[in-house]
C-alpha cells in the first residue's frame, strides 16, 4: 500500500459506513451518518497542516502551545455535487479556509469528467504555502479526482500539500491518483473491491449524490 494512502479505521466509522451502505437508509439517516464519518476523515486529513508554537496564558501560568500556522492559505475544494456533503464539516473544522467549488459530471459512456464550473480563478498569493483539501465521497475511476488535483498543481501548489478526502475508494481510483501524483495524500474510510462495468464502486453505496440530495427515483 502506498504510504500516502490513509485508511481511517475506527469502530464508529465502520458503524456509520454500514448505515451508508444500507439501501434502506433514508436521506436523513444517510446524511447524519455521512456527517459523523466526515469528522473522522477531516481530523485525519488535517493532521499534516503545519503548526507554530505561541505563548498563551492559562489561568495557572504562561505556556507555549500550538496553532495552525497563520502563514498558510487553506483551500477546501468540493467536487460538485456529492463533495458538497463534506463542505459543512470542512468549513466548521477549518473556518479560515477558502472554498473553491469544482463542477464536473461524468459522461456515462466514457466515464470521463465534463467540467461546468471552476471557482479557482486568478493567481494565488503564495502557492508554496497553500494547502488544499479536495473533497469527493466516492473515488471511483479517479478521472474527476485527477482533473481536480491537476487544477491545483497547475497553480504551482506542491502536490505534497494536497489531500484528497473520500469516503469510499476503489483500487482503480487510488491507483490512478497515486500513479499520477505519488506525493498526493489520500484519506478514505474504506477501500472497496472494484468498479463495475458502469463505473460504480462494488459493494459501495450506489450514487452518493442521489442519496445525499434525495434524488433516488
Ligand atoms: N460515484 C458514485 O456516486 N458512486 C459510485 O459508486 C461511483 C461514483
Amino acid at each position: 500500500m502506498n504510504k500516502n494512502v490513509f485508511v481511517v479505521k475506527h469502530p464508529l466509522v465502520e458503524h456509520n459506513l454500514t448505515i451508508l451502505r444500507d439501501k434502506n437508509s433514508d436521506c436523513e439517516k444517510f446524511n447524519c451518518a455521512l456527517k459523523r464519518i466526515s469528522y473522522a476523515l477531516f481530523f485525519e486529513g488535517t493532521k499534516f497542516l503545519p503548526t507554530i508554537d505561541i505563548s498563551v496564558s492559562t489561568p495557572i501560568c504562561d505556556t507555549l502551545s500550538s496553532i495552525i500556522s497563520p502563514d498558510i492559505e487553506i483551500i477546501v475544494s468540493p467536487i460538485l455535487r456529492a463533495g458538497l456533503a463534506f463542505g459543512d464539516v470542512a468549513q466548521e473544522i477549518l473556518p479560515f479556509s477558502r472554498v473553491h467549488h469544482l463542477g464536473m459530471y461524468r459522461n456515462e459512456d466514457t466515464l470521463e469528467p465534463i467540467w461546468y464550473y471552476n471557482k479557482m480563478k486568478g493567481k494565488l498569493k503564495d502557492s508554496e504555502n497553500t494547502y488544499v483539501f479536495v473533497l469527493d465521497p466516492m473515488l471511483a475511476t479517479g478521472n474527476s479526482g485527477y482533473d481536480a488535483v491537476h487544477n491545483f498543481v497547475k497553480q504551482n501548489i506542491p502536490v505534497k500539500n494536497i489531500v484528497f478526502i473520500s469516503l469510499i475508494s476503489a483500487p482503480e481510483g487510488i491507483n490512478r491518483l497515486s500513479n499520477a501524483y505519488p506525493e498526493l495524500k489520500i484519506v478514505t474510510s474504506k477501500i472497496d473491491e472494484k468498479l463495475n462495468e458502469k463505473g460504480y464502486i462494488v459493494p459501495g453505496l450506489g450514487d452518493a449524490g442521489d442519496r445525499i440530495f434525495n434524488t433516488v427515483y
